[in-house]
């Protein structure tokens, strides 16, 4: 193994990301051009990307009946929230592709990194511009912090598996779900792109995965990521809950599980997790798979236990 696989690295999500430098914005955004990667950004003041229907909320007694500007404030919390977890996905992304550049054992392997690191770049360039400043100073949500975690204390192989495997498979199924719901043309076209990237990420993470030289330490450290990964999806759709309840003030406990329940949020956590379950199925892995199906893990909460 490589020496620097033993390498400490911290993710520095809070990076200041200003665009206050007119030149070095000139210069990113001129490389993109140059590559026939630049995009067009139109200003949507409202910021509600997609709609009611994509969060399961046009099934809702609540939301339907919030007056006009509370539903239009829910979805603008909802769609704010899915982009500022896209912008720090994108720049963990950078930060990921720079550690496993530096623990490549062959220049192949670093090349394919970097290659991936610019497209990672791209993305974030891509997202920028829908995320408020504001949302952009600090990371936010369970799955970022996890994310942030993986990158800074796996090592390449359980990387390649959780990953380029499994986060960037299920990445692909996220994006293309947003692109294909997306009200935005520009926004559209950023997401469809994204995804045709997305999907070389994966594949690169599955032709150099090796689940053979997997060590004891290894598998307990994929284990535990597997398993803390399913718990997050499990739980259903917390964001909108969350947003709901911020927007129309103070549910009770027996509103959010009605909530929860209206918005379909049990059955579309089981696909998720029946997603999960299959990307997970790569050759030399069923032992986890195995172990997480004995722990229920791809069972997904009743309503009442996501409250
Ligand atoms: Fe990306
Ligand atoms: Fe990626």
């Amino acid at each position: 193994m490589n020496t620097t696989n033993k390498m400490t690295l911290i993710v520095n999500l809070s990076a200041s990301h200003t665009e206050e430098s007119a030149a070095l914005k000139k210069i990113l955004t001129g490389k993109l051009k140059r590559l026939g990667r630049g995009k067009s950004y139109s200003e949507n003041a409202q910021r509600g990307y997609w709609p009611a229907d994509y969060f399961g909320l046009n099934q809702s007694e609540l939301f339907n009946g919030a007056s006009p500007e509370q539903q239009d404030e829910i979805l603008r919390q909802c769609s704010d929230h899915l982009l500022r977890e896209a912008y720090f996905i994108e720049k963990s992304g950078l930060t990921f592709c720079a550690k496993m550049v530096l623990l490549a054992e062959t220049t192949e392997v670093a090349q394919a990194y970097s290659l991936m690191g610019a497209d990672e770049a791209t993305h974030l360039q891509w997202i920028t511009p829908y995320v408020p400043l504001i949302l952009r100073e600090r990371p936010g949500g369970e799955f970022v912090f996890f994310l942030k975690q993986l990158i800074e204390q796996g090592d390449a192989n359980c990387l390649m598996y959780l990953l380029q495997v499994i986060l960037e498979g299920w990445g692909l199924h996220h994006y293309k779900d947003l692109s294909v719901s997306c009200q935005q043309a520009e926004l559209r076209s950023v997401l469809i792109d994204i995804v045709r990237d997305e999907a070389l990420h994966q594949h690169t993470g599955a032709v150099l995965f090796q689940p053979q030289t997997v060590s004891h330490i290894q598998n307990e450290f994929i284990q535990d990521s597997l398993a803390s990964f399913l718990e997050m999806i499990r739980v259903g759709p917390q964001a909108v809950v969350s947003h709901v309840d911020l927007v129309l003030g103070g549910l009770s406990k027996a509103r959010k599980i009605q909530l929860i329940e209206q918005i379909s949020g049990p059955e579309i956590t089981a696909r998720k997790l029946k997603l999960l379950q299959r990307l997970m199925a790569v050759p030399g892995c069923e032992k986890w798979i195995e172990a997480l199906d004995a722990r229920k893990m791809f069972e997904p909460y009743l309503a009442y236990q996501c409250v």
